[in-house]
C-alpha cells in the first residue's frame, strides 16, 4: 500500500473539523496509517506562521506578506513531514493545502494566480493531492454557522464579499482539476457529508483493503 495525499477545503463553518474527525475514524478502523496535519501549521514553523497570520492585532498585514508567510509555512510542512509520510507509505490527511491560497490569497486578495503557481512549483516543490474534498456552502450559512465561536481571527473578520470570492475560486479549481477534486454539498447532515467523502476515497484504497 503506497502512501496517499487527500487534503480538506472549504470557506469558515463548512464543517472541515467535523468531516476530518469522521475521516480520521474510517481510515484508522480500517487499518490506514494516517498523519493528520494542517495548514497552515503542522511543524513549529508553521504553527508559529499561523499565530501571526491570524493575529487580529495584525491587521495592516499586505497580501504579499501573507501569500509568503503561507508557502513559507508550506516550504516546511512539505519537505520536513508531508514528503517523508508519503515515502513511509503513510497516509496524509491534511486540514487545507495550496488550493487554500488560490482561494484565500487568489480570489479573496485579488493575488495573480501565476504568482502563487510560481511559488506552488519552488516552495511547495509542486506537490499536488491525490484528492481534494471540497466542501461548499453558501457564505451566509458558513457564517451562521462559525458565529458564536468566540473571537474571529484576522482572516475571519474579512466581510461577505471577500467570502463570496473565496468561495468562487474554490469552485474555478475544482472545475480545473476535476480529476482530484470532489465537491461536496456541506448543507447536508454531517452524516451525509461523511458518507459522501468516504465514496470519494473509495477509489484511493488499492486491493490491499476494502
Ligand atoms: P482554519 O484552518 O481554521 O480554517 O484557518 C486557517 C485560515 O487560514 C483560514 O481562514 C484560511 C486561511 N488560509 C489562507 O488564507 N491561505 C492558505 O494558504 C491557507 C492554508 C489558509
Amino acid at each position: 500500500m503506497s502512501g496517499r495525499f487527500v487534503t480538506l477545503e472549504g470557506g469558515e463553518g463548512a464543517g472541515k473539523s467535523t468531516l476530518l474527525a469522521g475521516l480520521r475514524a474510517h481510515l484508522e478502523a480500517h487499518g490506514v496509517d494516517l498523519l493528520l496535519t494542517r495548514e497552515p501549521g503542522g511543524t513549529a514553523l508553521g504553527e508559529a506562521v499561523r499565530a501571526l497570520v491570524l493575529d487580529p492585532a495584525l491587521r495592516d498585514t499586505c497580501a504579499e506578506s501573507e501569500l509568503l508567510l503561507m508557502f513559507a509555512a508550506r516550504a516546511q510542512l512539505v519537505r520536513a513531514v508531508i514528503r517523508p509520510a508519503l515515502a513511509a507509505d503513510r497516509w496524509v490527511l491534511c486540514d487545507r493545502f495550496t488550493d487554500a491560497s488560490y482561494a484565500y490569497q487568489g480570489g479573496g486578495r485579488g493575488q495573480p494566480a501565476e504568482r502563487i503557481r510560481e511559488l506552488e512549483r519552488w516552495a511547495a516543490e509542486d506537490l499536488q493531492p491525490d484528492l481534494t474534498l471540497l466542501l461548499d456552502l453558501p457564505v451566509a450559512d458558513g457564517r451562521a454557522r462559525a458565529a458564536g465561536r468566540g473571537d474571529a481571527d484576522r482572516i475571519e473578520r474579512e466581510q461577505d464579499d471577500f467570502f463570496e470570492r473565496v468561495r468562487a475560486a474554490y469552485r474555478v479549481r475544482a472545475a480545473e482539476f476535476p480529476q482530484r477534486f470532489r465537491v461536496l454539498d456541506a448543507s447536508q447532515p454531517p452524516e451525509r457529508v461523511l458518507a459522501d467523502a468516504i465514496a470519494a476515497l473509495a477509489p484511493l484504497f488499492d486491493g490491499s483493503m476494502r
